[in-house]
């Protein structure tokens, strides 16, 4: 019988995104020191790539438009670096005035998607990120870059992994250094991922290719397990697993850290997170936010003997 664990990595980067894919989602707007104290229990559980905010347009999300405030409220803790979405000009200029080290632009495969949350088409997307993201090189900013809707579309269904795989291929060749294929509404199954995967793997190299789930339907595990098996090296999660697509009915939370990192440790892969204190990180999310948080080890704790009764 083949080892299905054959091919796992050593070791694997965590890229957290609750300060932001999971703060925009709030109905109410988080007060500034709470967004604070989330991002230093983050650091302080060793998280080291934390998407902090927004440079979005506040009139389309409320939630984040306190972004330069915010860092330049918390200067990121040693070894750390912030990031944040950039979608024009307008957000790298606000990036830039951050000393931001790395932001990240997004657009959707879907064209439906893509017009609700960014009012653009996925060309016009792809013609503006051909302009910012050379122009952000050249100032010393890092990009990443997301692709929605991979696994599918609230509005249109499936969509097409040529598309997506073709999309990711034009961001790198911009100079975008890892695309995040993103499930945005949760609807991936491992046969799908694998499909996926191999399709990128096929244009991308291996280390450009991070997987962003969201877990609404409770399938990102078995997909990061898929990843990992192909030795996908870049998750991004989220403490909690708090999160969710402002334009994206049914998106609810991501990935939340504490499962993902809960997994990986398990299996012997060395994440540089320690899960106590993300489990401590996960308790003041949940006091800021105000209401109880979905991730299943949030909930349940580590693996723990207890005295028999
Ligand atoms: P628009 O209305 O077409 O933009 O929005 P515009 O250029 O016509 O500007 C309209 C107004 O917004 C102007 O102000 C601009 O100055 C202002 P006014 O003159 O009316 O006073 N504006 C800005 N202000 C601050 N910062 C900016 C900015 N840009 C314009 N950067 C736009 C187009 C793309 C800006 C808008 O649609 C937008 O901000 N969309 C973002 C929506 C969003 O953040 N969605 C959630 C994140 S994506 C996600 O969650 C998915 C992901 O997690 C992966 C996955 O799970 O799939 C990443
Ligand atoms: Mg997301």
């Amino acid at each position: 019988m083949p080892d299905l664990f054959a091919a796992l990595p050593d070791a694997v980067s965590v890229y957290e995104v609750s300060p932001r894919d999971g703060l925009q989602n709030e109905p109410g707007i988080v007060p500034l020191e709470g967004k604070k104290r989330i991002i230093r229990a983050l650091a302080a559980a060793g998280l080291k790539r934390i998407e902090a905010t927004s440079f979005v347009s506040p009139k389309w999300v409320p939630q984040l438009a306190d972004a330069g405030d915010l860092l330049a409220q918390l200067p990121p803790p040693d070894g750390v670096t912030f990031s944040a979405l950039v979608p024009n000009e307008k957000g790298l200029e606000r990036a830039r005035e951050s000393t931001l080290p790395e932001i990240a632009v997004f657009l959707s495969s879907s064209e439906t998607h893509n017009r609700l949350n960014t009012n653009k088409s996925v060309d016009a997307s792809l013609d503006l990120f051909a302009g910012i993201v050379p122009q952000a090189r050249e100032m010393g900013i890092r990009v990443r870059a997301y692709v929605s809707t991979v696994w599918g579309c609230p509005y249109e269904g499936p969509i097409a992994i040529d598309k997506s795989v073709g999309i990711a291929r034009r961001l790198v060749e911009m100079g975008c250094y890892q695309v995040a294929l993103s499930d945005t509404i949760g609807v991936g199954t491992p046969k799908q991922t694998k499909e996926i995967v191999q399709a990128a793997l096929g244009e991308l190299a291996v280390e450009q290719i991070a997987l962003h789930l969201h877990d609404t339907r409770g399938t990102a595990l078995a997909n990061v397990l898929v990843g990992l098996e192909l030795g996908v090296r870049n998750f991004d999660a989220s403490i909690g697993g708090l999160g969710g697509c402002p334009y994206a009915p049914g998106a609810s939370g991501n990935l939340a850290t504490e499962d993902l990192v809960f997994l990986l440790e398990g299996m012997g892969l060395q994440t540089g997170i320690d899960l106590d204190k993300l489990i401590e990180a996960g308790a003041i999310a949940e006091q800021v936010v105000g209401r109880i948080l979905p991730g299943k080890v949030h909930q349940a704790g580590a693996f723990r003997l207890r005295k028999a009764p």
